[in-house]
């Protein structure tokens, strides 16, 4: 067990724009199953050319989820799923900073950015996000930026996200989701099963997930061009 920081503040919640108001706690949340180490295989062949593939796309996403955080002086953040470390120049130096991956070629490109951008106060350790080996209520704010549709078990890593979020902190996913048009969401599930093989499920049911990981959010913001993806905040009770 990790053992960290030692307190906590209040938080500000983001306006709300658009509320998940109901959701089923027995859907499939995808049709596509993968495990861990399918997973691992693909972020290490990935993680040479993530940057360049997955960066200047969904990097507007990653700003606007900072400007919602608006992290305030000393407060303990996680991100899970940190890769490359493409987000640490956004956090503000004056927080406590801790990301985790379970992919060593991901945080090897981390480090180097560390390295290079003097951001030494940010720690990176190798971890499994269904498996956070920190103390409960250990973080204010607990990111998954592009994570919960690439891991086997998205509620189980939920779960483990909220229960190192302190009370009252909160606990932020940003990802695509399965789309509410039937139409699209028919493509997205065929394509799923393909998708997964560069990283990530296209047909994750946003709904489904929150109700079966009993988060209730207070925010959920598209973002991105086109607006297929979505920042979704949760505070813990
Ligand atoms: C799509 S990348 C997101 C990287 C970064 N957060 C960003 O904003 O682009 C997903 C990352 O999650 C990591 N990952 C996938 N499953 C994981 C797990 N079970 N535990 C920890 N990291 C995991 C991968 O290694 C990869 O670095």
């Amino acid at each position: 067990m990790i053992t960290l920081f030692s307190h906590g503040k209040d938080d500000k919640p983001a306006p709300e724009d658009d509320l998940v108001t109901s959701g089923t706690g027995t859907a499939q949340l995808s049709v596509a199953a993968v495990e861990n180490d399918f997973v691992a295989g693909v972020y290490e062949k990935l993680a040479s050319v993530y940057d360049l593939a997955f960066g200047p796309t969904l990097q507007p996403g990653r700003v606007r989820a900072l400007e919602r955080m608006a992290i305030q002086p000393g407060e303990r953040v996680l991100e899970v799923g940190v890769g490359t470390g493409i987000n640490l120049a956004l956090y503000p130096k004056s927080c406590r900073m801790i990301g985790i991956d379970f992919s060593s070629s991901m945080l090897e490109k981390a480090r180097e950015r560390v390295a290079r951008g003097g951001l030494r106060q940010m720690r990176l350790l190798q971890m499994d996000a269904a498996d956070l080996k920190f103390a409960d209520d250990s973080f204010d704010i607990v990111y998954a930026p592009y994570l919960i549709s690439v891991v086997p078990d998205p509620v189980r890593v939920a779960q483990e996200m909220r229960r190192v979020c302190r009370p009252g902190g909160r606990i932020i996913f940003l990802n695509h989701f399965l789309s509410p048009s039937p139409f699209v969401s028919r493509v997205e599930r065929l394509i799923s099963p393909l998708t997964i093989h560069v990283g990530f499920k296209a047909d994750l049911d946003l709904p489904a997930f929150l109700a079966q990981s009993a988060l209730e959010p207070i925010s959920i913001e598209k973002v991105n061009v086109p607006r297929i993806w979505s920042l979704v905040t949760c505070v813990k009770d």
